[in-house]
């Protein structure tokens, strides 16, 4: 045997696993199975503070080499009393995130900009809630590896609690993201980069619009090779029992 191939066996016996403590691997936009939902302008309109309601239920993080995070997540739950009558949440996050050096990750919200749509069609008489949603989120450990199955590079996240995240893959690098500022100061916010003034105000508002404008020339790659799955029936059916767990860590 050559020496070369030796080392090259090495190597690719080494190749999959990346040791994630590194900004660097965790940069970009990553999505669950269902390959629906990103985050950037086509789910959250700030300049009008809308939710673009997803096709399909699924979750996005995007995380940037210096430090930022954009959340999207879209999360069913199964009622066991009455299965035709899920209820959703739909929420919009993002701010900056610290990892420290024993690998855990906390996601630090801006808390004017998180927002969140829930709808309980057997409860809420139709009428959905929109309101202001802020949560810091730690994450106990994760890595990076590529998943041999689907030739894409996959993220594990571990909840507080360790229990896993569903898996997410990579969609983007760079990633897909809004402007990472605060997007929607108000006079309640002490901190964010525009003076409470409804001029300032209303300039960020521009440029926001205006970054929307130009969401066409984004510099968001998709990530190759396209299309992780179709989104499957087994996986879709599964959800609710994903979205139950999730939402109890999400409201912890
Ligand atoms: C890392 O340190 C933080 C703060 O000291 C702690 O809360 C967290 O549980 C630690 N994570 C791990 C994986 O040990
Ligand atoms: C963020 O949430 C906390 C409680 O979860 C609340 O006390 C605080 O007022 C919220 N901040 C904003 C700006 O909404």
């Amino acid at each position: 045997m050559k020496l070369s191939s030796i080392v090259s066996a090495l190597l690719l016996s080494q190749g999959p696993f990346v040791q994630a403590i590194d900004k660097k691997d965790l940069e970009g936009t990553w999505s669950s199975k269902s390959n629906q939902v990103f985050t950037g302008p086509g789910f959250y309109d700030p300049v009008d503070e809308l939710i673009i309601e997803p096709s399909l239920p699924g979750i996005s993080y995007s995380f940037t080499e210096d430090g930022h995070w954009e959340m999207a997540t879209y999360l069913v739950s199964a009622n066991p009393q009455d299965p035709s009558c899920p209820s959703a949440a739909i929420t919009f996050q993002h701010g900056s995130y610290d990892l420290l050096d024993n690998g855990t990750l906390i996601l630090n919200p801006i808390h004017v900009d998180g927002r969140q749509l829930v709808s309980d069609p057997c409860n809420d008489h139709g009428t959905s809630t929109y309101n202001r949603y802020n949560q810091t989120i730690t994450f106990h450990h994760f890595y990076i590896r590529l998943d041999d199955y689907h030739g894409m590079y996959k993220l594990q996240l571990f909840q507080f609690d360790e229990s896993p995240l569903q898996p997410l893959y990579l969609a983007y690098r760079p990633p897909m993201m809004l402007p990472t500022e605060t997007l929607n100061p108000t006079e309640s916010a002490s901190s964010g980069s525009a003076q409470s003034t409804g001029k300032s105000k209303r300039s960020l508002r521009d440029t926001i619009r205006r970054n929307l404008e130009n969401k066409h020339r984004t510099n968001a790659v998709k990530s190759k090779p396209k299309g992780i799955l179709n989104s499957d029936l087994v996986w879709y059916l599964s959800v609710g029992m994903i979205g139950v767990g999730s939402m109890i860590f999400l409201s912890s």
